[in-house]
């Protein structure tokens, strides 16, 4: 058959398909949908917005093209809502056809849905939430954010190298919390620390001024916290008001609670705390002052680690979309696997066999420059697994 001729066929064909209504069908071959779900209002609204923003930024320098065919990105809000999550990525697999899901603020949403990423076999890429065993509930779980258990030992090496001894956790009580304070105290305590107390507040609504009190007469050489993204400001707030501070009592971090989407905001309390997270707006390489000097410029506002794990995120999606051409299911899941990229928060591996990230912990200060706040990176541990895995 000559060219000619086969152009002629296809045509024919095209024309046909089109007069028999099957356009519809065709365009949807040709379209890729990846069914993301984020808390766009809610408590956990600027994950929401952060990661939606992240996104955006993505398809703009990246394009709607990957595995040649047409990417096209369904956004939908689950408010941080569980059984909303699931309802939402039942229809996105079930009506649209999605070829992948993504975005899940908060570890209740994506536990939640893992079931449904099974027994479809869709990918399931966890932008946002963090506890560790996230990715043991379905085998089609990919994740580019973190895990609690990353930041939480990292920050426990640098405590106990740094003169602190004694401690008291607070932590959100839910599964990264659990995390959180498990892996802390587990570290601490190994290295001769000492626990004094373990408190915990609500997810929804917290009232930190109960807890403070207790930490404040427990007088640890230092307070230990996780809150999720959103709850930092809140939380600092009180620990100034209640002069903490003042009492010499140090506090220490995961990044989540001194987040970028809030840090400039939060006055002087927040000068001088260490925390440890795997990105800072502040991360000195080339790769990070395009994406955050990009990032700021379409959006006015600063990027945060919730935005950092969209945006890979999409970046793990579209290289393997690309690297088995446009395949679906199974194949589109192996094509994730054992992706190693350069994100704007560094060296990232996506660990083939747990399907976790494997990423440097970075410890980091609270500094003033120009007027601004940041969290200034001064140590950092290379490529660590999560140290949940190993339990
Ligand atoms: C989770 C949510 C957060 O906002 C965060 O900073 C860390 C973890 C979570 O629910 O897994």
């Amino acid at each position: 058959m000559n060219s000619r001729r086969f152009h002629l066929i296809t045509g024919a064909a095209a024309a046909a398909a089109l007069a028999f209504g099957m356009h519809h069908a065709h365009a949807q071959a040709d379209t890729l949908k990846i069914g993301v779900i984020l808390p766009m209002t809610g408590q956990q609204a600027s994950t929401g917005k952060q990661i939606d923003a992240a996104i955006k930024l993505w398809m703009a320098q990246n394009g709607n093209k990957a595995g040649g065919k047409t990417v096209e990105v369904i956004v939908k809000d689950d408010a941080g809502i569980p059984d909303t999550t699931r309802r939402l990525a039942q229809e996105l697999v079930v009506n649209d056809k999605v070829v992948a899901l993504a975005g899940f603020g908060i570890t209740p949403s994506a536990l939640a849905t893992a079931p449904i990423a099974t027994q479809s076999k869709t990918p399931m890429v966890v932008m946002a939430a963090a506890t560790s065993a996230i990715t043991a509930a379905s085998p089609y779980v990919v994740r580019t954010s973190f895990t609690l258990p990353q930041a939480a030992v990292g920050l426990a090496e640098w405590a106990t190298k740094n003169k602190i001894g004694k401690v008291v956790t607070l932590v959100a009580d839910y599964g990264p919390g659990n995390d959180a304070e498990k892996y802390f105290a587990e570290r601490m305590t190994l290295n001769g620390g000492k626990v004094l107390d373990k408190l915990r507040t609500p997810l929804r609504s917290p009232d930190f001024a109960p807890v403070l009190q207790k930490v404040r007469d427990a007088a640890p050489d230092a307070l230990f916290v996780f809150l999720p993204s959103g709850q930092g400001a809140q939380f600092m707030k009180q620990f100034g008001e209640r002069g903490l501070d003042k009492a010499g009592i140090r506090l220490i971090a995961t990044g989540d609670v001194t987040d970028d989407d809030q840090l400039n905001d939060m006055g002087d309390v927040a000068l001088g705390v260490v925390s440890s997270h795997h990105y800072s707006a502040a991360h000195d390489s080339p790769a990070n002052k395009k994406f955050v000097a990009a990032f700021e410029a379409a959006n006015k506002f600063r990027p945060n680690f919730m935005a950092v794990g969209g945006y890979d995120g999409m970046r793990v999606i579209y290289n393997a979309l690309n690297a088995s051409k446009g395949a679906r299911g199974e194949a589109l899941l192996n094509a994730m696997k054992g992706q190693l990229f350069e994100s704007p928060r560094g060296p990232v591996l996506i660990d083939a066999q747990t399907r976790d990230i494997v990423q440097d912990i970075y410890i980091r200060k609270v500094e003033k420059k120009n007027g601004q706040l940041w969290n200034i990176e001064f140590d950092s541990i290379k490529q660590m697994k999560d140290p949940g895995k190993s339990k």
